[in-house]
């Protein structure tokens, strides 16, 4: 008979936006006459940029005529999009990244979530505290984490590395040694990020330890101080450590769209095999890639005019940030995060859980956010409000919050 994957037992709950989803479709239904402004998922609201439409018309246009058909795209991404990647996020800042080692995906969740897939399971992971839930939850389902103390909301064999405002959001290295560092800066959920120099630190660290980096950096569009690095490889010794995950949800608004890509440098080799050949191996079996429409639209993402149209979103983007920063702090809450990053982190008032604070914002201001206690224990305090959504709702929502 069947057995099943006991590891999806252990897990506790639904994925953390599923569940924000179901909470404010119930309060929507049970409130139909109340305006609810959603400032919770990182999802973004402007429309795609005119460049990167008219590069998607051009490549429907392509699929239509039997000379420029294209069927199943190359096993890592077409030469076009890789090229781009490489000459404008990497060449561009110094980086010796080449096309081979660009693995062109359809974003960076599925890449976070299926990269484990290349590790052994005795493998011990270590996350920053609050974290994205995927690269936890990704573990859990392939049986790495051991145990689930429901109490303390940690796995047994997961290395947590706090990240609060003690700690000015800074992870320090951890007692137990891991094999597997995930580290996101900018970082989601906090909105905080570390410098070129502290990066090179845990670049450092993991060479010494024979660890694995998993840098996450689907925020570096958002970077605005000169002394953030908008990718790892702009630190030292990474080109031996370090698998960057990259998207363009964020930075050219495609999360309908869905791209991303995964760097994986040839000098990676842990007991003799090259981490880019066996993702290579995984990528050609387990996957058909991008669609060529979306990766011709990723192209059009580096054109010059796709550039300054995105400059622009982002920029929209961090005036809600502005305007959200300011607010709660007019409104005296203690307020970290939206300078690098579109995601402003509060502390919640008067003591209250962060799922406290979710219903309390919910009900008396009808605006959602996301509790901090979902991106694990160091986030008990604290709530996220997120900078994607409109300009005139990002408006009302503080004016809201600043009324209660
Ligand atoms: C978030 O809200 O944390 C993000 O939208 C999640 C994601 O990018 O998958």
């Amino acid at each position: 008979m069947l057995k099943v994957n006991d590891n999806y037992q252990k897990l506790p709950g639904s994925y953390l936006f599923s569940t924000i989803g179901k909470k404010v479709a119930a309060y929507t239904q049970a409130n139909p006459d109340r305006k609810v402004i959603r400032l919770g998922i990182g999802d973004v609201t402007q429309p795609i940029a005119p460049a990167i439409i008219a590069a998607m018309h051009r490549a429907v246009d392509e699929m239509g005529k039997a000379e420029t058909f294209h069927g199943y795209a190359p096993d890592l991404g077409y030469e076009f999009l890789r090229n781009a990647i490489v000459e404008n996020d990497y060449r561009a800042r110094g980086c010796e990244i080449t096309a081979d080692e660009i693995f062109v995906s359809d974003g960076a969740k599925c890449d976070s979530g299926n990269i484990q897939e290349l590790f052994a399971l005795d493998n011990r992971i270590a996350v920053t505290d609050p974290v994205y839930p995927v690269y936890v939850d990704s573990n859990v389902m392939a049986g790495r984490t051991g145990t689930y103390d429901e109490g303390a909301g940690v796995w047994s064999d997961v290395i947590y590395m706090p990240c609060t405002m003690e700690n000015d959001f800074v992870p320090a290295f951890p007692k137990e040694t891991p094999d597997v560092i995930y580290l996101c800066f900018p970082n989601n959920p906090t909105g905080t990020t570390i410098t070129r120099k502290q990066l090179q630190t845990w670049v450092d660290y993991a060479n010494k330890n024979g660890a694995l980096i998993i840098y996450d950096a689907a925020y570096e569009a958002y970077i605005s101080e000169e002394d953030v690095a908008h990718s790892i490889y702009e630190c030292e010794g990474a080109r031996t450590c370090a698998i960057e995950l990259r998207s363009f949800s964020k930075n050219a608004g495609f999360t309908g769209v869905r791209l991303g890509f995964t760097v994986v440098p040839k000098e990676l080799v842990f007991e003799g095999q090259p981490l880019n050949a066996m993702w290579a191996r995984r990528h050609g079996t387990k996957y058909n890639g991008a669609p060529y429409i979306v990766q011709r639209a990723g192209e059009a993402v580096y054109s010059p005019e796709g550039k300054a149209q995105l400059k622009e979103q982002v920029a929209t983007y961090m005036k809600n940030a502005h305007v959200i920063y300011g607010g709660l702090k007019e409104a005296g809450y203690t307020v970290f995060g939206g300078i690098n990053a579109p995601y402003i982190w509060l502390k919640t008032p008067d003591g209250m859980t962060s799922w406290e604070f979710f219903d309390f914002l919910l009900e008396k201001a009808n605006v959602v956010g996301t509790p901090g206690a979902g991106f694990g224990p160091s986030g008990e305090g604290y709530f996220r409000l997120t900078a994607f959504g409109s300009y005139e709702n990002t408006v009302e929502a503080l004016e809201r919050i600043k009324a209660l």
